[in-house]
């Protein structure tokens, strides 16, 4: 029996907080629509709301640590007020009831397979704790009508969970679990209501979007999105994450042949070191890596790529990472991720002794960002000058006389506008640039 003072959803207010990659962010567009469609309502501050979930991310100690500080600050309002505190996603999903061990106070766990049950969890959670990180062998699909979202013109479509590839550094494949895809159909059907409500683009998510099969057919990733560029309404069609190892020529064709691929892609290479890359089990080279980068090149000369580096990997030699930044330097990437080598818990590199001290990954990192912020700011300064194709995303949050929005190489493009583009694609005159955005004015 529940108690008398236990409350329904229709009566909450809660407050979401996301750390973490693009699956995550979908998954907490879909937990808003879970308790949205139950009532509930969202609230922009902890402090006014009666349920708060923190959607975590595990992938370096410091992601996770971030999770324990906003718990920390979390604990005065939990004293003051009656508060239901959950904590969902990848840190949830590894650590289990460990989390309510180091922190009592947290009333439910719940992992990236189960938010389904959102809704029960949050009532009973007020009278028991609970643990819910069961995985589920199929993907879990969901009502994805009910998803509240972010942005009203790009829209998140989650087409594949989890990931095989065992990267020997990477935690993700113990949090996401084994690869599940989505069907084909429910994909499609989830693009088209979103061109249906006025979506101009959509990013389809994954760990490794390109291993992709239609469970029902067998189809590949190319075949999805030849598909996904037939739906109207739909102007721009990006996917991530790409795995080298599974990025093929016919997804390459398949962008081509696509008026809505943008002429972008994020290609994580990680190191520019094949001893390195073997010791990743990443099971490419450097040369098979640079081979892919010419077959794209080729076919679309003006793509913009990007990457992720790791730095300070066990036992990487100076040499080693030499290769890494003439890598950088031969590729000259639009835009590059870059990560001190952070040890994981049940990875296999973690049980290799993480070997480089702290401050020579933190001047490996500094290197690759110096060399990586010339190179923008070259390339960046290059397009002044130039028209292009802006989609507006909305205002600048730091001027709001300024739009903001993305070109097809995914570069943050601010703008002056003489009507109000939001929510459009605007043809945008770039006149300065820095290195790590546009600015310009719409022609
Ligand atoms: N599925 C994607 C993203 C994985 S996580 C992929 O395959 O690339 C995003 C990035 O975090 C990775 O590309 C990697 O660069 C970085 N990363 C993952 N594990 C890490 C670790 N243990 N230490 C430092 N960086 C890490
Ligand atoms: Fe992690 Fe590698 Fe899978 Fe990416 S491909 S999620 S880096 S194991
Ligand atoms: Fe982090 Fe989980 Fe994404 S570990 S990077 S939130 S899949």
């Amino acid at each position: 029996m529940r108690k008398q003072n236990s409350k329904s959803l229709a009566s909450m207010k809660f407050f979401l907080r996301t750390f973490g990659c693009q699956m995550n962010e979908n998954d907490s567009e879909r937990i808003a629509g879970i308790l949205t469609a139950k009532g509930a309502k969202m609230s922009n501050s902890s402090a006014d709301s009666d349920l708060i979930i923190i959607n975590t991310c595990a992938v370096r100690e410091k992601s996770e640590e971030k999770l324990y500080s906003y718990l920390g600050r979390l604990a005065p309002l939990k004293k003051s007020k009656k508060v239901v505190v959950g904590v969902v996603g990848c840190v949830a999903q590894l650590s289990r009831s460990e989390i309510i061990e180091r922190t009592p106070f947290v009333d439910f766990i719940i992992g990236p397979d189960n938010y389904s049950q959102l809704a029960d969890i949050v009532l009973n959670s007020q009278e028991e704790k609970i643990v819910s990180t069961s995985w589920s062998k199929d993907f879990h699909e969901f009502p994805s009508e009910m998803t509240l979202r972010e942005s009203d013109v790009s829209a998140y479509v989650t087409i594949m969970e989890g990931c095989n590839n065992f990267c020997s550094y990477c935690i993700v494949p113990f949090t996401r679990g084994r690869e599940k895809f989505r069907t084909k159909e429910k994909i499609l059907q989830e693009v088209q209501s979103l061109a249906d409500n006025g979506y101009l683009e959509v990013q389809l998510l994954g760990q490794n979007v390109n291993s992709y099969t239609d469970p029902e057919t067998g189809k590949d990733f190319s075949f999805l999105l030849r598909e996904v560029s037939r739906v109207d309404g739909i102007e721009w069609i990006r996917f991530i994450t790409s795995h080298p190892k599974n990025f093929h020529r016919n997804i390459a064709q398949a962008m081509q042949e696509s008026e809505k691929a943008c002429r972008q892609l994020h290609l994580p290479v990680q190191s520019g070191s094949t001893s390195v890359l073997k010791r990743m089990n990443r099971g490419y080279s450097r040369e098979e890596y640079l081979e892919k980068i010419i077959i794209l090149r080729q076919l679309m000369p003006d793509i913009s790529l990007s990457t992720d580096v790791i730095v300070g990997y066990p036992g990487e030699t100076e040499d080693e990472f030499q290769d890494t930044l003439s890598l950088l330097a031969e590729v000259r990437f639009t835009n590059i991720f870059s990560f001190r080598y952070s040890p994981r818990p049940q990875t296999a590199a973690s049980r290799e002794k993480d070997s480089i001290p702290f401050d020579e990954k933190k001047r490996r990192l500094i290197q690759v960002q110096d060399l990586q912020k010339k190179i923008q700011v070259e390339f960046n300064r290059s397009l002044i000058g130039r028209t292009m194709k802006v989609l507006c995303l909305g205002k600048s949050k730091k001027d709001p006389a300024v739009y903001a929005g993305r070109n097809q190489g995914y570069q943050v493009v601010n703008f002056r506008a003489q009507k109000d583009v939001r929510g459009q694609f605007a043809e945008v005159r770039i006149t300065s640039s820095g290195p790590y955005s546009l600015i310009g004015e719409a022609v």
